[in-house]
């Protein structure tokens, strides 16, 4: 409760002191006549009702500023001038200019904490090319071929534990799967089956040390904080044994886990990576894709159980593709009508809701037939939440239909416009894991078991966590199918 009071008291004191210095210095100061408009909040709260407003519901400010000031606008926010990009063409330069103009590195810069010192955007710009190339190197069709047969072995062991019928909530269960799968693809099988229930702790921990407040200020004195703080340490510790037992060719591994790629990594000069970053090369692959596909899977299979006609699909494309083929990488990926089930699933819920990039440089663009500039020194920002529910873009928008990406149709083929993993130079480097990962565990279990929701309709996206889920009832019966 403390905790609690403290970080409402972190935020709103700075919250309000910062938007009248931003409201009085900052934002008269360095607009040009071609900048964006500045949106009005609908609340009667002089100087702070914008953050007010974005705070309560920001994807419905989003929106709003979208219906009444056009694709290009600017909600001052704390000292920040946050620009929105919004629709297929105002979004072009945030996916096609490089970090020297709009840069990840300090709007996601807190962060470092939790991933440590020289990890990702805390190394220098030569080392973190090197880290990078090394998490494409262990995230590309090769290694993913190895994976497939992980990930199913898992599920089905997984599965074992939930008899012929019952009662679980999708949610959790497919978060507790999704943990188990990516710690034997990422970490490797000598952490998967002795340390898997300290590095999952641990990583509970870490995971609870970001909240909003971070983002402010992500060395704010709170609990979470300080656990977050020890969690990174013991996860170290934990990693330098496995890692020291792995060099000395004694450590459980088959050497197809990134683990084992992360661990020969060799910078530029020479130096060989410190076990302190390869633990926070892990963390952060566990951050990029833990909650983002346990999410998905959750989406996707809710909505493939409320909706008979498409589990109907799912389910002949199953037996048509594995009647006269083996389970595995080949397979699931000939698996299409689930892939844009999956993909469905990710526009109208991504988990990601809002991407954002740091302005170097003046950025000129042009939407709906107005020129705008973007000064520097703003935080730009995109909403594959909003972008991707327009009308304009994708027909329908609202509703759920897989067929939309389909022969005649292929909506997610228009430049700049189906978003759920970014796009251009930072588009995600696990979107095949992710689809090979999420399409796996639901063949496996789609196939063993029918589902139906307890609730009578679907939850809601969950906007106040960091990254998007399901809120509401996700408690579903299964049964164990005899056919
Ligand atoms: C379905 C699940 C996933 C979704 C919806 C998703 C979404 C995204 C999005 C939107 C971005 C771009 C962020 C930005 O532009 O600021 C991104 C980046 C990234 N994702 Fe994913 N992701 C998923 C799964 C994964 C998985 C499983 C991994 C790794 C195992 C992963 C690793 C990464 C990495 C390393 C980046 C940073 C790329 C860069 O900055 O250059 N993602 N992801």
């Amino acid at each position: 409760m403390i905790d609690t009071i403290t970080e409402y008291l972190h935020i709103l004191v700075p919250l309000g002191v910062a938007s009248i210095l931003a409201f009085y210095f900052l934002i008269p100061k360095r607009v040009g006549k071609d900048a964006p408009p500045i949106v009005k909040s609908t609340s009667s709260i002089p100087i702070i009702g914008t953050a007010l407003e974005f705070g309560a519901s920001p994807m419905n400010m989003v929106r709003r500023c979208y219906e009444q000031y056009g694709p290009v606008y600017t909600v001052p926010i704390l000292n920040n001038r946050m620009t929105f990009l919004i629709g297929p063409e105002a979004q072009e330069p945030f996916f096609k200019l490089n970090d020297d103009v709009l840069s990840p590195q300090e709007v996601y810069s807190f962060m470092k904490p939790v991933f440590g010192p020289g990890v990702v955007y805390d190394a220098t710009k030569k080392n973190r090319q090197v880290q990078f190339q090394s998490m494409a190197n262990g995230l590309r069709s090769s290694r993913l071929r190895c994976y497939v047969g992980k990930i199913e072995k898992e599920t089905v062991a997984f599965l074992k534990g939930w008899g012929n019928e019952g009662t679980i909530d999708i949610f959790d269960a497919l978060s507790e799967l999704t943990i188990l799968t990516a710690s034997r693809c990422l970490h490797g099988d000598d952490v998967r089956e002795t340390l898997f229930r300290e590095v999952s702790e641990l990583y509970a921990d870490l995971d609870h040390g970001v909240t909003p407040l971070s983002v402010f200020f992500p060395n704010a004195p709170t609990q979470a904080h300080f656990k977050r703080n020890r969690a990174r340490k013991e996860m170290v510790k934990l990693f330098s044994k496995i890692i020291a037992a792995r060099r000395a060719n004694k450590g459980k591994s088959d050497g197809t886990d990134i683990l084992s790629i992360f661990l020969d990594i060799r910078y530029k000069d020479g130096t060989l990576i410190t076990d302190e970053e390869v633990t926070g090369l892990l963390i952060a692959l566990l951050f990029a894709g833990q909650h983002t596909s346990c999410i998905t899977s959750t989406w996707t299979s809710l909505f493939i159980m409320n909706n008979p006609h498409v589990l109907e699909k799912v389910m002949k494309e199953q037996s048509d593709i594995l009647d006269d083929k083996p389970f595995g990488y080949d397979s699931v990926n000939e698996m299409k009508y689930l892939h844009d089930c999956m993909r469905e699933a990710l526009r109208l819920c991504p988990p990601l809701c809002l991407l954002m990039r740091h302005v170097k440089k003046d950025v000129k663009l042009t939407a709906n037939h107005t020129t705008y500039v973007i000064p520097k020194g703003d935080t730009v920002l995109v909403s594959p939440t909003v972008s991707m529910r327009l009308d304009s873009t994708f027909p329908d928008a609202d509703t759920f239909i897989p067929e939309r990406y389909g022969p005649g149709r292929e909506e997610h083929k228009q430049p700049y416009a189906y978003m759920a993993f970014g796009g251009g130079v930072h588009s995600c480097m696990g979107q095949a894991f992710g689809f090979l990962q999420v399409k796996t565990i639901l063949s496996v279990i789609l196939r063993q078991y029918e589902f139906k929701m307890v609730a009578d309709k679907m939850p809601i996206c969950d906007f106040e966590a960091m990254v998007v889920g399901p809120k509401g009832d996700c408690t579903v019966t299964y049964k164990k199918r005899t056919d």
